[in-house]
C-alpha cells in the first residue's frame, strides 16, 4: 500500500499507522533526506529478516540503524568514542552514518554479525515522526533491490519492492539524492567507507586525520580474512546498461566520450549520456538518450538527479551508458564513488 504523506508536516493518522506496521514486524519505506529507506523494527530479528529476503540483499551485508533522539544512541551502541559528540552535535539529524560497538540489544543479524553497528539520525521530518512514533530503533537500508540504484521516489520504491513492503509512506523526491557518508569509529584511525551527503571536507572541520577507505573490509572480515562488505564493495549501484565512467582533464575527457561514443554508434549500440548541462554543445546532433544531472559546478544537482537520471536510461532500454565524473571535491567525492560502482572497473582515466 502507497500512502502519501506531507514531508514537511507529517500527518499524524498517517505517522500512526505506519508505526504500528513497524510495532507488528511489518516492512515500511519511508523517505529521508538521503534516499528511501526500507525500515523494521531493528529489535526485532523476525523483522529484520524480512528486510533482506525483500531486498534480496546477502546476511552479510550489514544495516544502518536509525535513532530519533541522542538519548536513544546508548540503546544501540556502547562505548562510544569522544569524537561522537561533537558530529553528533553538528551533523545530526543528517546524513552521517557511525560506525560504532554494537550494544547487546541490537540483533546480530542487523549487523552481520558484526561487534559493530551503523548508526545515524535521519534529516527528514516523517523519518524522525516514524521512529518516534514506532517507539523504537528502525533498522533501514536503501529501498532497493538489491545491486540497483538506491530509490529516490515512492515510485522507485514501488517498482522494485512492490508488494514486499506492507506500507510506502511517498513524501516526494529525496533532497539530497545519495546516501549518507558511512564514517567507521571504531578503529584507529576515522575513516570514511563511504563517501555520501556530508562532504569529507565537513568532516574535517570537526575532526581531525579523517582517512578515506572505500575498499576497507569491515573488522570482522579483516580478522576472519573472508570477502569485503558487499555494500561497500565492486559493482553494487548497477544498472542493467554496461556503464563507463570518465574523468580527467575536462577536454581531453570529452573528446575520449565522444571517441568511444562514436565507436558505441558504429557498431550500432543504442547509448545514453549522464552529462552536465555544459556538455549540450559537446554532444548535439548525436543519435544518443541524454541525462543532464545539472550545471557542472551545482554537485547538490547533480547528486540529486543520478540515481533517477541512471534509471530512467535504463527504462529506455539503452545497451551503454556514458557517464562524465565531476570531481572528487565536496559532494563529487559521493558521485564520483556510486558512478565508479555502477561502472563496475570500466573507469576511463584521462591525465
Ligand atoms: O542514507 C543512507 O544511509 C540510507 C538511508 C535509508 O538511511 N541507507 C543506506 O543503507 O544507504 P544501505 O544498507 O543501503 O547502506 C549501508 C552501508 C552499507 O555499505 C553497509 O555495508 C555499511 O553501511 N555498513 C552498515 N553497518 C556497517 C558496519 N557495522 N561496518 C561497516 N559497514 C557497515
Ligand atoms: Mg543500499
Amino acid at each position: 500500500m502507497l500512502l502519501r504523506v506531507n514531508p514537511v508536516q507529517p500527518e499524524e493518522d498517517v505517522i500512526r499507522q505506519a508505526a504500528e506496521v513497524i510495532r507488528q514486524g511489518g516492512l515500511v519505506a519511508f523517505p529521508t533526506e538521503t534516499v528511501y529507506g526500507l525500515g523494521a523494527d531493528a529489535l526485532n530479528e523476525a523483522a529484520v529478516a524480512r528486510i533482506f529476503a525483500a531486498k534480496e540483499r546477502p546476511a552479510e551485508d550489514p544495516l544502518i540503524v536509525h535513532i530519533a533522539n541522542i538519548e536513544d544512541l546508548r540503546r544501540v551502541a556502547r562505548d562510544l568514542p569522544p569524537q561522537v559528540h561533537a558530529l553528533s552535535q553538528v551533523f545530526w539529524p543528517g546524513p552521517l552514518s557511525l560506525i560504532l560497538p554494537r550494544a547487546a540489544a541490537i540483533p546480530a543479524s542487523v549487523t552481520a554479525g558484526l561487534d559493530t553497528v551503523a548508526v545515524r539520525m535521519p534529516g527528514h521530518p516523517v523519518a524522525l515522526a516514524l521512529i518516534h512514533a514506532a517507539g523504537t530503533p528502525i533498522a533501514a537500508p536503501s529501498a532497493n533491490l538489491f545491486s540497483r540504484p538506491s530509490s529516490t521516489t515512492a515510485q522507485h520504491v514501488l517498482e522494485d519492492l512492490g508488494e514486499r513492503v506492507d506500507l510506502i509512506l511517498d513524501g516526494g523526491p529525496t533532497l539530497i539524492g545519495l546516501e549518507s557518508t558511512v564514517l567507521d569509529l571504531s578503529g584507529e584511525k576515522p575513516t570514511i567507507l563511504r563517501p555520501g551527503g556530508i562532504s569529507r571536507e565537513a568532516l574535517g572541520l570537526v575532526l581531525e586525520g579523517i582517512a578515506v577507505d572505500t575498499s576497507t573490509p569491515s573488522r570482522r572480515e579483516r580478522e576472519e580474512g573472508g570477502l569485503p562488505s558487499p555494500g561497500l564493495m565492486g559493482k553494487h549501484y548497477s544498472p542493467r546498461a554496461e556503464l563507463i565512467l570518465f574523468r580527467g582533464a575536462e577536454q581531453e575527457m570529452l573528446a575520449a566520450m565522444k571517441e568511444r561514443l562514436d565507436e558505441l554508434l558504429a557498431a550500432g549500440k543504442r547509448v545514453g549520456l549522464l552529462v552536465a548541462y555544459e556538455d549540450r554543445d559537446s554532444f548535439a546532433g548525436y543519435p544518443v538518450i541524454i541525462e543532464y544531472l545539472g550545471p557542472q559546478d551545482n554537485l547538490s544537482h547533480v547528486a540529486a538527479r543520478l540515481f533517477a537520471a541512471i534509471r530512467a536510461l535504463d527504462g529506455q532500454g539503452v545497451d551503454v551508458i556514458l557517464a562524465r565524473g565531476f570531481g572528487t571535491i565536496g559532494l563529487g567525492l559521493a558521485i564520483e564513488d556510486r558512478l565508479a560502482k555502477a561502472a563496475g572497473g570500466r573507469v576511463v582515466e584521462i591525465h
